[in-house]
């Protein structure tokens, strides 16, 4: 196994660079017209990245692919510098373990069991599932926030590309719009150096072990949880999310 050392910030785990830098994240200010993603791990950050640059660049595909997205949109949480994007517990789950079997800067996950429990009890870094997205679900009304559901993005990438557009307040052309949704399509983007973290060297993030761009799917949960888990799950859900009433899609 690995030999990674976690740290705690009020309750929730956090890598040792990110906690080197908490003073400089917590004193983060920003600006009128900053535009902040802020996904739970798995939940598509680099896809709603790529889409958010695709539209700001007008579709030019040349100046999207300028850089790698990692440092075209800068982590507030490991340098210096509200759009939550949200996907279902369950694929996330399925995602985040497979990202942390290839991901050297995180702890083995261990067993498919195993993990099952630190995900639930919310022992990853960035916390629980369900306190991020009970959080920013809360507070969605009060601020200028766009919600956006991976799986409503998966069904139909049009409509929900251009509501992205209009909340950036742009106004792209029908043809810019059917070229971003091409561009940003799992298939383009497992191919695209500059977004499926090929760059990142092998004692970083292996993947042999498992892709970045892994499946891309929305249910792949179901090849993982066993009955008696989904139950299990559905369970715990139902009590952690009581008084919520987001709802996700499991299957497309
Ligand atoms: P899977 O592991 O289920 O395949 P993040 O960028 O937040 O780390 O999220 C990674 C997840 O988003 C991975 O899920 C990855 O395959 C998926 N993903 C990335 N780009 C995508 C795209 N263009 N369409 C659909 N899913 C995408």
């Amino acid at each position: 196994g690995k030999q990674i050392k976690l740290k705690e910030v009020e309750g929730t785990l956090l890598q040792p660079a990110t906690v080197d830098n908490w003073s400089q994240i917590q004193s983060f200010e920003a600006k009128p017209d900053d535009l902040l993603i802020c996904t739970y791990p798995k939940a598509g950050t680099t896809w709603i990245q790529e889409i958010v640059d695709m539209i700001e660049q007008n579709g030019d595909v040349e100046k999207c692919q300028r850089a790698i997205i990692q440092h075209r949109h800068p982590f507030i949480e490991w340098a210096r510098p509200p759009q939550p994007s949200a996907r279902n517990a369950k694929d996330c789950m399925v995602s985040y373990y497979h990202f942390q079997r290839m991901n050297h800067m995180l702890p083995d996950p261990g067993t498919w069991e195993e993990y099952f429990e630190t995900f639930i009890n919310g022992k990853v870094v960035w916390g629980s599932w369900f306190d991020h997205v009970k959080g920013w679900w809360e507070m969605k009304d009060r601020y200028q926030i766009l919600f956006l559901f991976y799986e409503d993005i998966k069904r139909d990438p049009k409509h929900e590309i251009r509501k992205v557009m209009q909340f950036m307040g742009k106004n792209l052309d029908e043809t810019v719009l059917d070229k971003i949704v091409q561009e940003t399509s799992f298939e383009k983007m497992k191919e695209n150096p500059m977004t499926n973290r090929s760059t990142v060297s092998k004692s970083i993030m292996d993947q042999s072990i498992s892709s970045f761009m892994r499946k891309g799917t929305v249910g792949d949960w179901k090849n993982h949880f066993t009955v008696a888990q989904n139950e299990r799950f559905d369970e715990i859900y139902r009590k952690k999310m009581e008084g919520t009433s987001i709802n996700f899609c499991m299957e497309l």
